[in-house]
C-alpha cells in the first residue's frame, strides 16, 4: 500500500449519503410496522399522581404580576431556553433562564425550550389583578402510542423518563398551560409597529435562538424598527434583573438550605484531605468530596468549584483543579451547592492543609478577615452596596502598607489615581447572590453598585489577598499565597446576618474545627 500523500485522491465530500442525514448511521433500531405497533402497546397507565400546587407558585405569580405592572400593554416574551449539547448527540443537563425559573417557580429539568408568555389583557383583567395573562408554552409528555416514546432520545419517556402534561404542569404552577405548536401564533398574532394597530413584543433575547428568530422575522414582517426593539428587549432583561434585588421568604429558604448543604460539604472536604495529601491530583480528591456531598444530598453546584492549593489559590478562577494538596500550602475553596430550586449559595474558606497556619500565612489570613469584617461593619441598611468594598478594601490597604508592600504611600494608594494594593485584589467585594451565583447583574449600576442595602438583599462579602510565585512585589515569604474568606449574607431591618457563620472563619477556630473533624498530620 502507497502511503505517499502526493498519490492519495483529493479530499472531497465521498458520494451517496448526504452529510445531514448521518447523525442515525449508528441506529439498528427497527423499521417494521410490527416493531412500533408492539412498542405502542401493552404499558400499563402511568402511576403519576397529579402533583399538588407548589408553594412558590403565589410567589411566582406575584413577581409576574410586579413585571406586568412595568409593561403594561405589551406581550412579553420569556424563554427557559433550549438544551445545550456538550458533544455531538449529548447534552447538559438542562438548566433553565434564571429570568423564566424566577417567573414560573420552575427549577432543575424544567423545561426545555419552554417559553412564558405575558399577553397583555385589557384593564384589570389580567392574572390576579394584573395587566397581562400567562401562559406556559412547552413540549408537553407524548403518548406511549407515539413514536417519541421509544424513538426519540432527547424528549421520549422510554430514553429519558417522563416529563411533565399541560395539566400537570398547570396544576404544579398554578399557571396556564398550552402545547409548544401553538406558541408560534401566540407570540406573533397582531404583532407589530404600535401606534398603527400593531403590538410590541418585548423578549428576554439571546435565551433561545429559535425565539429570537420567530420574534425577529415578526418584526421585520411587519416593519418594527429591529434597532429600538433591541434596546426595548434590554429593558425586559434590566426589569428581570433588577426584579430579583429583593428576595422574598421563599427564596431566602431556599437559599438557607443551599448553604447549609455547602457547609456539609466541606466539612466533606476536611475529612479527605489526608487523602488529597498523597493524591497526584488531590485538588480532584478536594472537588470531588465536595461534588459527591452535594449529589447525595440530591443537589447539584451553583457554579464549577474552585479547589485551588498552594500559589493555584492566587489564581481567582482556577477551575483545573489538577494540581497537587502539599501538607504546610493553604488550600482555597470556593464551592457552592445549588439546590433544585436553582438557588445557590457561594462559599470559600483558605484551610492550612496540615491543619495549621504557620506564622505568615496567618498574618495574612487575619488582614483578610479584618477586612471582611470592616466589610460586615459597613453592610447596613441604608448603606451603599459599594460601601462595602470600599471598607473592606481599605483595611487591606492598611495592612499592605503596615507590611512595607505598598510602593507607595497609603494615601496615595487609597487614591482614585492610585489604587495600588489592588494588585492583590483585583476582584469586588461583592455580589448579589440568588438564582446565580453572580445575581442580578442587569441590573441599572444605580440599583446594584450605587443601590441602598435593603431588607431582603442576598450578597457575599469575600475580600482576599492574592501573592503569586512570580510576583517579585512582595517578600519571597508571601509568595504563593492566596486567601479569600467568603460568606453570604442576608440584609434584615437589624442589620446583616451571616448564612455561613456555621463555617468557621476565624484561624483558631478553623484550626479546631479541622481537627475536630481528622487529625491532618496522622498523630
Ligand atoms: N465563586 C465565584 C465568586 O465567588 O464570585
Ligand atoms: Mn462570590
Ligand atoms: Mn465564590
Amino acid at each position: 500500500m502507497s502511503t505517499d500523500v502526493n498519490n492519495s485522491a483529493p479530499l472531497q465530500a465521498s458520494e451517496g449519503q448526504p452529510l445531514e442525514e448521518r447523525g442515525n448511521n449508528r441506529s439498528q433500531r427497527p423499521e417494521s410496522d410490527a416493531f412500533k405497533d408492539f412498542m405502542g402497546s401493552k404499558w400499563a397507565p402511568s402511576t403519576a399522581q397529579a402533583p399538588a400546587k407548589a408553594e412558590v407558585a403565589v410567589h411566582a405569580a406575584r413577581r409576574r404580576r410586579a413585571i406586568s405592572e412595568k409593561f403594561q400593554g405589551e406581550r412579553l416574551v420569556i424563554p427557559a431556553g433550549p438544551l445545550k449539547v456538550r458533544s455531538n448527540d449529548t447534552d447538559y443537563r438542562f438548566r433553565p433562564h434564571s429570568g423564566f425559573a424566577h417567573l414560573t417557580g420552575l427549577g432543575l429539568d424544567h423545561e426545555p425550550e419552554a417559553v412564558l408568555v405575558l399577553e397583555p389583557t385589557a384593564e384589570s383583567a389580567g392574572d390576579d389583578g394584573g395587566h397581562h395573562h400567562a401562559t406556559l408554552y412547552f413540549r408537553p409528555l407524548s403518548g406511549r402510542d407515539t413514536p417519541e416514546f421509544y424513538a426519540n432520545a432527547r424528549y421520549g419517556e422510554f430514553w429519558i423518563g417522563p416529563r411533565p402534561t399541560l395539566p400537570e404542569l398547570n396544576q404544579l404552577l398554578d399557571l396556564d398551560t398550552a402545547d409548544l405548536s401553538e406558541l408560534e401564533v401566540a407570540i406573533t398574532k397582531d404583532a407589530g409597529v404600535v401606534g398603527v394597530g400593531g403590538m410590541r413584543i418585548r423578549l428576554l433575547r439571546e435565551v433561545d435562538m429559535n425565539v429570537d428568530a420567530l420574534v425577529d422575522t415578526s418584526r421585520i414582517n411587519t416593519g418594527v424598527d429591529l434597532e429600538e426593539s433591541d434596546k426595548l428587549d434590554a429593558l425586559l432583561a434590566e426589569a428581570l434583573s433588577e426584579l430579583r434585588l429583593l428576595k422574598d421568604e421563599w427564596e431566602i429558604a431556599e437559599i438557607k438550605k443551599a448553604v447549609a448543604a455547602t457547609i456539609n460539604g466541606f466539612h466533606e472536604v476536611v475529612k479527605v484531605l489526608p487523602r488529597a495529601i498523597t493524591h497526584d491530583r488531590g485538588e480532584r480528591v478536594v472537588e470531588g468530596a465536595f461534588f459527591a456531598r452535594a449529589r447525595e444530598e440530591g443537589n447539584d453546584l451553583g457554579y464549577d468549584t474552585i479547589a485551588a492549593a498552594g500559589n493555584n489559590a492566587t489564581i481567582l478562577h482556577w477551575i483545573r483543579n489538577n494540581g497537587r494538596v502539599n501538607a504546610g500550602d493553604l488550600l482555597l475553596l470556593d464551592a457552592g451547592v445549588e439546590a433544585d430550586s436553582l438557588y445557590t449559595a457561594d462559599v470559600t474558606r483558605t484551610l492550612p492543609v496540615n491543619g495549621s497556619f504557620s506564622e505568615i500565612q496567618r498574618k495574612i489570613y487575619q488582614a483578610v478577615l479584618d477586612a471582611a469584617d470592616a466589610g460586615f461593619a459597613a453592610a447596613q441598611p441604608g448603606a451603599k452596596f459599594r460601601d462595602v468594598h470600599t471598607a473592606a478594601v481599605t483595611v487591606l490597604a492598611e495592612r499592605l502598607d503596615e507590611w512595607g508592600v505598598l510602593p507607595v504611600s497609603l494615601d496615595e494608594a487609597l487614591s482614585e489615581h492610585g489604587q495600588h494594593h489592588r494588585r492583590w485584589m483585583p476582584h469586588g467585594t461583592s455580589h448579589h447572590l440568588g438564582l446565580d451565583v453572580h445575581d442580578c447583574a442587569q441590573a441599572k449600576r444605580e440599583l446594584y453598585l450605587d443601590g441602598i442595602l435593603t431588607e431582603g438583599m442576598v450578597f457575599t462579602i469575600e475580600p482576599g489577598l492574592y501573592f503569586k510565585n512570580e510576583d517579585l512585589a512582595v517578600p519571597e515569604e508571601y509568595r504563593g499565597i492566596g486567601i479569600r474568606i467568603e460568606d453570604d449574607i442576608l440584609m434584615t431591618a437589624d442589620g446583616p446576618v451571616n448564612l455561613s457563620a456555621a463555617l468557621p472563619r476565624k484561624p483558631d477556630e478553623v484550626e479546631s474545627w479541622m481537627a475536630g473533624i481528622y487529625s491532618p498530620t496522622g498523630e
